[in-house]
């Protein structure tokens, strides 16, 4: 399935110069939002996942339903401040401004293999500070998986021990 046509393109959003790619006209179109979460699925389906991590907050929506279709745990990573037990927390720059991710210290065993969910790779800062959180934790991240892959901005090469895959890629 071609998911381009269901990813809406707002330029200049949030700030000039960005070209957003809104993943709300996939999320709210129920086939298109199944057969996405089904492709990615099969592209990871390989690998020996015990749980999924997936950063606040899109990570959520792509993260959460993938662990429910492999049948394995989900992990919240967010922003600092919200998570209620203690935690460990890295800081990390964005595309656009700066920001602190955030893990429970009991989510992930030593030695767990983590898969790490979002939809957008972009920079990769979000999912470097990710691979942070699980590795200070103990675990082993064996992947992550995207709806989109921003080309141009090579997140890709900050995970270059890790398998990437992504659904759709924009230049
Ligand atoms: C966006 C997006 C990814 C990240 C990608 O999240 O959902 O998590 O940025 O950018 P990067 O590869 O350059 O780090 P954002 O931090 O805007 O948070 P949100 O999902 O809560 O809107």
């Amino acid at each position: 399935m071609d998911f381009k046509n269901n990813i809406r393109v707002i330029e200049d959003f949030p700030q000039p110069g960005i070209s957003f790619k809104d993943i709300t006209t996939l999320l709210k179109d129920g086939e298109a939002y199944r057969a996405a979460i089904d492709e990615l699925k099969a592209l990871v389906s390989h690998l020996n996942i015990d749980v999924i991590a997936g950063p606040e907050a899109r990570g959520f929506v792509v993260g959460a339903p993938l662990a429910y279709a492999l049948g394995v745990g989900f992990v919240p990573i967010r922003k600092s401040g919200k998570l209620p037990y203690e935690t460990i927390e890295v800081g990390y720059d964005l595309e656009y401004g700066k920001d602190t991710l955030a893990v429970h210290t009991d989510a992930i065993k030593p030695g767990q293999n983590v898969l790490i969910a979002d939809d957008l790779l972009a920079t990769g800062g979000t999912i470097a500070t990710s691979v942070s959180l699980v590795e200070q934790l103990g675990g082993k991240v064996v992947g992550a998986a995207f709806l989109i892959e921003l080309v141009q901005l090579a997140g890709r090469n900050k995970l270059s021990d890790i398998e990437v895959v992504s659904l759709l890629t924009y230049e």
